[in-house]
């Protein structure tokens, strides 16, 4: 696949609470946690999809935009 078509997508997550964790996980075969980042409620992360990133999971609740629309999860 074009690297730029996979890489270019930006989220947005909000935290609506103390410790959301935003977990990003591994690009290719091997998929598996690479980082996780902590937010306190009302902080903001601003991330892409990147050669390193293919996945995100997010813990704990939050508002969550990406470019299929917003999500609030609990
Ligand atoms: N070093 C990571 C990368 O380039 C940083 C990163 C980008 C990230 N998007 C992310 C980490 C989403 C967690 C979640 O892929």
């Amino acid at each position: 696949m074009d690297k730029t078509s996979v890489t270019s997508d930006f989220f947005v997550i909000k935290a609506l609470e103390d410790g959301v964790n935003v977990i990003g996980l591994t690009r290719g075969t091997d998929t598996r946690f690479h980082h996780s980042e902590k937010l306190d409620k009302g902080e903001v992360m601003i991330a892409q999809f990147t050669e390193h990133t293919s996945a995100v999971k997010v813990r704990g609740k939050a508002i969550i935009q990406t470019s299929h629309g917003q999500i609030e999860n609990e």
